[in-house]
Formats: structure tokens, C-alpha cells, sequence
């Protein structure tokens, strides 16, 4: 496995592969990769013949009191893991390297970015969709491969490509969970041991909640109520930042459950800010 640190030398050895005729797969990270990333790679490595996948940290896409210093970093263990998953090259750029000190163009979907986490993280989504579109153009992947657990992401990123005719095939990957149903993250690194335990009644919550729907309650308002007091009394030293009811497609709160809809919450647990969310079929 290849490492580069230089963004032309990425775009040089890409254009390489595409010149031989060789499609190209990327996977996106911001690496200290656990099993939903790996499964990322493992979805993408027969998809294509070269499979790159970056451990980047990208700056524009943390808020002011966000974790971005304190990310969680262990590029020697992330090497291995790509290595192992089958990664011809890791990309893994400092910040200067991808920014210009005078970097003045962002790519945004505003329409899709109003509600969930893009209304406490309002410049989140701009910084994903620039760099997603940097790597993009460095890559000229044919394909990339994003988790479903950033439901939220992966809605903005497809209408992205599809509204700027970005020739890349964006392919969707369920979420990965721990046995006890939480979902993997690099920010469970930041739970106690007391706030790990309490976790799971994350997902169960909005099991519950689908359990719900799917006994006939119609009405997202009601629905969210309830999971509000339930993870009151399951989970009370969190804090809910949101729960929402939304389409799917367009992420836009729905009052009447008609159709397909996506539960989705973010609970804030000690230092971590945690997400999760399940499609309900109607
Ligand atoms: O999902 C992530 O890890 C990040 O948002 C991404 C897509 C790598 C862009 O920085």
C-alpha cells in the first residue's frame, strides 16, 4: 500500500490507473478507522480495481467548540487496518496541503442541510460537501462508498454529485453496530464506562419507536414526544440535541408518517455527541 501525503501526487497516480483503464474506488475517513470503517472498504474493494481511501481530518466541517483538536488519531493502527482491507493507497494530506491559506469556494446543498445536524452544525455540511468535492477531483474516483449512520451526509453528498454531474457513483452503506446494537463511531472513544453502558438505549429507543409506527401512530409529533421521555428516564444524563422525523430524500420534517420517513437522533453524552437513525417503512 502506497502512503501520499501530496495532493498532485495523488491526482497523478489516479490519473495513471484511469489512463490503464483501471477504475478507482474511494473511501473516505477521518481515520482512527473501527469496524464501520473497514466495512466501508470491504464494500468498496471488489467494486473496483483500485481502492484508495483517505484519513483526513478535514477542518472546515468542525465548528468553533467542536472536537477538532481532540479528535482521536492512531495513524500506525489506520495504516494497518487499510493495509489489511485491501487499500492500494492511503491519502493522508495535512490541512495546509488541502487548503490555501486564501481558499475562498465551497460547495453547498442548503435545501437538504436545514434540519438534523446541519441546524446545530451550520457550517458542517459546507465543509463536507467542499472537501468530498476536493477528493473528488483528486481522485476522479468512478466510485465512493459513504456509512449510512451520517444518513444526513450521505443524502447531501448524493444530491451534490447528482446536481453538479459529478461522474461518480455513490454507493450507501448500512450502519455497523456494536452487539449491543450501538453504532460504531470514533467518538464512542470518548464515553465513560458509565456512559458506554447507557448508550445502546440509543437504538433501542428508536426501535421502539419503529415499533410504534408500526402499530399505526401517524403522527411524528407524538412519536417524537414519546422517545423524548423515554430516553428521559433511559438515558438521563444525556442530552438530546435532536430528534427528528424527516423524508428521507429531502430531510425535511414530516408531521403525518404516510410514507417511508427516517427517524434520526443526536444525543449528547458526556464529551461525545453521538448519532443514529432508522429508516421505518410505511
Ligand atoms: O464521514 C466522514 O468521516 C467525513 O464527514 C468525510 C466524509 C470523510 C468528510 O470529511
Amino acid at each position: 500500500m502506497k502512503i501520499v501525503t501530496d495532493p498532485q501526487e495523488l491526482q497523478r497516480q489516479c490519473l495513471v490507473w484511469r489512463n490503464a483503464e483501471r477504475t478507482v474506488g474511494l473511501v473516505p475517513t477521518m481515520g482512527f478507522l473501527h469496524a464501520g470503517h473497514t466495512a466501508l472498504m470491504d464494500r468498496m474493494r471488489p467494486e473496483c480495481d483500485r481502492m484508495v481511501v483517505t484519513l483526513f481530518v478535514n477542518p472546515t466541517q468542525f465548528g468553533e467548540n467542536e472536537d477538532l483538536s481532540n479528535y482521536p488519531h492512531d495513524f500506525e493502527g489506520d495504516c494497518a487496518k487499510a493495509e489489511a482491507h485491501g487499500a492500494d493507497l492511503l491519502f493522508a494530506p495535512a490541512p495546509d496541503a488541502m487548503y490555501a491559506p486564501d481558499h475562498a469556494t465551497w460547495v453547498e446543498v442548503p435545501e437538504l442541510g436545514r434540519h438534523l445536524c446541519g441546524a446545530s452544525r451550520p457550517i458542517h455540511f459546507r465543509g463536507v460537501c467542499t472537501v468530498v468535492t476536493k477528493l473528488f477531483n483528486l481522485t476522479r474516483a468512478h466510485k465512493a462508498v459513504f456509512g449510512q449512520k451520517d444518513w444526513q451526509q450521505l443524502a447531501i453528498l448524493r444530491r451534490m454529485a447528482r446536481d453538479l454531474n459529478m461522474p461518480v457513483e455513490i454507493i450507501g452503506h448500512p450502519i455497523v453496530r456494536e452487539s449491543d446494537g450501538l453504532a460504531l463511531s470514533s467518538r464512542n472513544a470518548y464515553l465513560t464506562e458509565t456512559e458506554r453502558a447507557a448508550a445502546p438505549a440509543i437504538r433501542r429507543g428508536l426501535l421502539n419507536l419503529r415499533e410504534t409506527v408500526r402499530a399505526g401512530q401517524r403522527n411524528a409529533g407524538a412519536a417524537r414526544a414519546a422517545l423524548k421521555e423515554e430516553y428521559a428516564s433511559t438515558l438521563p444524563m444525556g442530552e438530546v440535541d435532536y430528534i427528528e422525523i424527516v423524508d428521507p430524500a429531502d430531510i425535511v420534517p414530516m408531521e403525518d408518517i404516510s410514507g417511508p420517513v427516517l427517524a434520526a437522533v443526536a444525543i449528547r453524552l458526556g464529551k461525545a455527541r453521538l448519532i443514529d437513525n432508522i429508516l421505518i417503512e410505511v
